[in-house]
């Protein structure tokens, strides 16, 4: 069966075979995503949650960049006010997913473009892919239960640089932590992911709902309980000081300027 949903186009959805294809699509503003893209999100996951011929999901971006992170103009003019936000509504739909995720990466993957993949399943990278979490230089904290994912994947040393350092780190390092399962062309990193979503949707859905189940258990209810605690405090963060003055400074194309704060 095919067919598309009724989504803005800044975020395609199609459904073919089992598989519902996600293709984060704002490529102009480096797929930096916006409320109504969270929202669009949300809504494709809730769909395909419920609907029994989608038995796996495919995010991608393009072959130059997956997400540049958070609309930084949002940030600005239209932060996350309350837990129901857009934003917190995807995290939780994509942390609490119960069918397989399959994930594309190519380009950089900043913020919640990194963070969002802690919660996919299986993820190939291109070999252009480049990886951080600089939340803290924009006077943020971390979010999507990364404070805690994080230090699991890495381990505290590596998980402290990114986070703390907020470097990049390439699809190399990313496939040595853990993060990544296979690096190769960006040009066939999303054939790649749908070959392998093809693949899963072949298998009972069954077996693969209680798999998948059985290995998030154990960080289930620690994942809900941080991805709040981190929610309240970016939320309160994103109206301080620090962070006003890292999005006027990106907007305005200068460095910020955190020696006061
Ligand atoms: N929000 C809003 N606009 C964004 C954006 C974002 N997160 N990321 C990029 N853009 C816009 C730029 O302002 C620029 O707009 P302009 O053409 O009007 O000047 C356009 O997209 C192209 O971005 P540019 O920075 O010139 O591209 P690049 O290839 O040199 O760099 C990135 C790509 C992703 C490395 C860089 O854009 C970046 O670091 N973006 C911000 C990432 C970030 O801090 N996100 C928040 C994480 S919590």
């Amino acid at each position: 069966m095919t067919s598309n949903l009724q989504t803005p186009p800044d975020i395609l959805t199609h459904v073919d075979a089992g598989v519902m294809t996600l293709t984060i699509n704002r490529v102009a503003r480096k797929n930096s995503i916006t409320a109504a893209m969270y929202d669009a999100m949300a809504d494709a996951l809730e769909s395909a949650n419920h609907d029994t011929a989608v038995r796996a999901v495919v995010i991608q971006g393009h072959e130059t960049i997956f997400s540049a992170g958070n609309d930084i103009g949002d940030f600005l003019n239209n932060p996350p006010a309350t837990s129901d936000a857009p934003v917190f509504r995807f995290l939780r739909g994509i942390s609490s997913f119960p069918k397989p995720i399959v994930a594309s990466v190519c380009g950089p993957a900043v913020g919640i473009g990194t963070t969002m993949l802690l919660h996919c399943d299986l993820i190939y990278a291109g070999d252009n892919a480049a990886f951080s979490m600089p939340f803290v230089n924009l006077g943020l904290c971390p979010e999507a239960a990364s404070s805690f994912l994080a230090v699991q994947l890495m381990g505290y040393p590596r998980a402290a640089e990114a986070l703390l350092l907020g470097e990049p780190f390439m699809a190399e390092t990313a496939l040595e932590m853990g993060l990544i399962n296979r690096i190769v062309p960006p040009a066939e990193a999303n054939a790649l992911a749908q070959r392998q979503a093809l693949k899963l949707a072949a298998k009972p859905l069954a077996s693969l709902l209680e798999t998948k189940r059985l290995m998030k258990k154990g960080n289930a209810g620690m994942v809900a309980e941080r991805m709040a605690e981190e929610g309240a405090s970016f939320g309160r963060m994103l109206h301080e000081p620090a962070a006003r003055e890292a999005f006027s400074a990106f907007m305005e194309k200068r460095r910020p300027d955190f020696s006061s704060l």
